[in-house]
């Protein structure tokens, strides 16, 4: 049984400090939070993440987990202290490390014995000495290392991969810390790879960055399938049999979101420029992803000219499936787009709501349910792909709407059975505009004369 610490009890901190509790050891989640403390002291997550809730107030119960706001009570003795505060855009885009800066000032005086350091937090090339020196300045006679660990969990299923990760990145200037933090993962018999510092800080950039730019590369095959009339869907999956492409981060959609992939493209091509390179290739994956958001309205304005005076209706808020995660999700940058094109907009997500209402505000109407936003609506968006909108009764969501015209932003639905149905539906690159052309011809009642008519 080992004694942490764990600064930042967000999605990373928070699954880090429950899990390593999980594990037998004994931790402390600091947050200068206090309503965040407050909550996770009663057992209750201040995010909806599957599965926390039982390992937060399991490890409560068995006293292996505690809470605080005080470095004071949480730092002496520890022998890992976990850096897992966020590192949001900063005004050109960098990733802004002020978080890291103060719990480095703040966890420095602190320090008892030996120390490793463990920096999980998403940082520029270069931050691990950062915090060393910053430790350094604060306590001259602390004695530690800073490992950079890079977290690799995904929003959602946030437990399950930290407790099965395909690989453990640990970078660090002394192979005895980095030696430590390894013995300390052992129970998840993951894959280590031990670098320096900067390479490991790089490794979490270069793998998000890739990943991005999958998802760009399907969304621009997928805008051509749409001209040329293939099914990116089965493209992904012809393509993704080839062992040496694979097939995740293949899915074509409204592009990605999330408080990692956007801010981490952008962050790192900041890094390039100031480093004097030029991320070319890095800006064209964010303008596509930007781009892609527009696709509803292209397809709400081929079918009613104007957006002005619609009612459409957002399935969906949170960035991805089972996390209550709004930041950068595609479905608040619809939104906004609908609303400037004068659209009214109603919108339901089954446990994103409240993170929305604070971005959102009254701008919208939120709804108990997928059926009360399909009533009387001109148009329905399919924003994230949760479960429960592959599961609706189409039959009665196309008598609850005005208009039955959907466009399905994530490729849940069958063209065809969405066609059979009556529905005038647009998937992302699915390449049956014409088909839908048909069906809107023969429904739409409005005065607006339809593009396809021109
Ligand atoms: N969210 C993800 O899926 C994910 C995945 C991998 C890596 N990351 C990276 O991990 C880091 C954390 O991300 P997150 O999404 O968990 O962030 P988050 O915004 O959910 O949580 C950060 C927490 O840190 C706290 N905090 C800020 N300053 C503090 C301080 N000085 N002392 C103590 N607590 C402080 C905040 O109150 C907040 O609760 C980021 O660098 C992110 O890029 C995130």
């Amino acid at each position: 049984m080992k004694r942490l610490c764990v600064i930042g009890m967000g999605y990373v901190g928070l699954t880090t400090a429950t899990c390593f509790a999980d594990l037998g050891n004994h931790v402390v989640g600091l947050d200068i939070d206090d309503s965040k403390v407050e909550s996770l002291r009663a057992g209750v997550p201040p995010i909806y993440e599957p599965g926390l809730e039982e390992l937060l107030r399991r490890n409560l119960k068995a006293g292996r987990l505690t809470f605080t706001t005080s470095y004071e009570e949480a730092i002496p003795g520890a022998e890992f202290v976990f850096l897992a505060v966020g590192t949001p855009p900063g005004w050109e885009g960098e990733a802004d490390i002020k978080y890291v800066r103060a719990a480095a000032e703040s966890l420095a005086p602190y320090l008892t014995g030996y120390t490793v350091i463990v920096n999980k937090s998403t940082v520029p090339i270069g931050t691990g000495n950062l915090i060393a020196s910053i430790i350094e300045r604060v306590n001259p006679q602390a004695k530690f290392d800073v490992v950079s660990n890079p977290e690799f969990l995904r929003e959602g299923s946030a437990i399950h991969d930290f407790m099965n990760p395909d690989r453990i990145v640990l970078g660090a200037s002394n192979p005895e810390a980095a030696e430590r933090v390894k013995e300390l993962h052992a129970p998840l018999n993951a894959p280590v790879i031990v670098t320096d510092i900067r390479t490991a800080e790089m490794i979490k950039y270069a793998s998000n960055a890739f990943l991005a730019t999958r998802i760009s590369f399907i969304n621009e095959i997928a805008a051509i399938c749409d001209q040329v009339g293939a099914d990116v869907k089965m493209v992904a999956k012809g393509m993704g049999m080839d062992k040496r492409i694979g097939p995740a981060f293949l899915e074509a959609g409204l592009g990605f979101g999330g408080s990692c992939f956007p801010k981490d493209v952008e962050a790192l091509a900041h890094m390039a420029a100031t480093h004097g390179c030029h991320p070319q290739l890095l800006r064209t994956v964010m303008d596509i992803n930007q781009d892609q958001r527009r696709v509803v309205i292209q397809r709400l304005r081929e079918v009613f000219g104007s957006l002005d005076g619609l009612v459409v209706g957002v399935l969906g808020l949170s960035f991805k499936p089972n996390t209550d995660d709004v930041r950068a999700a595609p479905a608040i940058d619809v939104i906004h787009l609908l609303l400037s094109e004068g659209a009214r907009v109603r919108a339901y997500d089954p446990v994103a709501i409240n993170s929305a209402r604070k971005v959102l505000d009254d701008l919208v109407e939120y709804c108990e349910n997928s059926y009360e936003v399909a009533r009387g609506a001109d148009a329905l968006v399919v924003a994230t792909e949760w479960n429960e909108f592959k599961q609706l009764d189409l039959v009665r969501i196309k008598e609850l709407m005005r208009h039955p015209v959907i466009v399905d932003g994530r490729n849940i639905y069958e063209p065809k059975t969405m066609f059979g149905l009556g529905f005038v539906y647009f998937g992302i690159g699915r390449g049956l505009r014409r088909e839908a052309e048909l069906i809107a011809r023969a429904t739409i009642k409005r005065e607006i004369p339809l593009k396809f008519d021109k």
